[in-house]
């Protein structure tokens, strides 16, 4: 049976790089996992005031982190953070205190931008804040991209032999690490 993966793309452009990004991982992947795309962009502002009314919206998202094996983050780079929409979705996933979807799955961070560090900076801040909502984050592979035109088809095929073993061998590390927390 494949691992159910819960993937946030950190954004919401259509022809986002790291949507491309996250097809290709799931091409990468075959039979092995099955990716869940997570709807973020219709996630009220985040309002503790309505911990108590939680918008549906926010419910619908924590029940598709719970059904997951695992969640991977795929993430554009924002002013040398990741961007406000994804944390929104990570904020509202993670409360009602103590009611938090994210505790104790294992996770992974990637992400790729057109500038020279590849949204390392994004993906730093975005470790720190996972590891607080208590995902088993996997530390290595590390995976800055680079991206420039042409590296990512829109259906997720990678034409660069290089690039494509190296996406390779992040998506296996990342499954071997879902294969042992595996849980439902
Ligand atoms: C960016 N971009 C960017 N890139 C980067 O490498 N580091 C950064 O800090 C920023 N900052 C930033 C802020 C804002 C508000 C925008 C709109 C863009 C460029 C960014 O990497 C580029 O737009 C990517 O194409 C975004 O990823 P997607 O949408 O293609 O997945």
């Amino acid at each position: 049976e494949p691992y159910r993966i819960a993937v946030f793309v950190g954004s919401l452009r259509k022809e986002s790089h790291n949507r491309r990004l996250a097809l290709a991982l799931e091409k990468l992947a075959g039979e092995r996992a099955r990716f869940d795309y997570l709807r973020i962009d219709d996630i009220p502002l985040y309002n503790q005031d309505r911990d108590s009314d939680f918008p549906a919206q926010g419910t619908r998202l924590k029940n598709e982190i719970r059904q997951a094996d695992a969640v991977l983050f795929v993430t554009a780079e924002y002013n040398r953070s990741i961007p406000g929409v994804l944390k929104n979705a990570i904020d509202t996933a993670s409360r009602p205190y103590g009611d938090g979807a994210f505790d104790g799955k294992p996770a992974a961070v990637i992400g790729t931008s057109p500038g020279a560090a590849g949204t390392a900076m994004a993906q730093q801040h975005l470790r720190n804040v996972l590891v607080f909502v208590n995902l088993s984050v996997m530390a290595q592979p590390e995976a800055f991209l680079q991206y420039k035109e042409g590296l990512i088809e829109a259906d997720g095929s990678v034409a660069n032999d290089g690039t494509r073993r190296f996406l390779q061998g992040y998506v296996d590390r990342f499954l071997d690490w879902v294969g042992t927390h595996r849980q439902r």
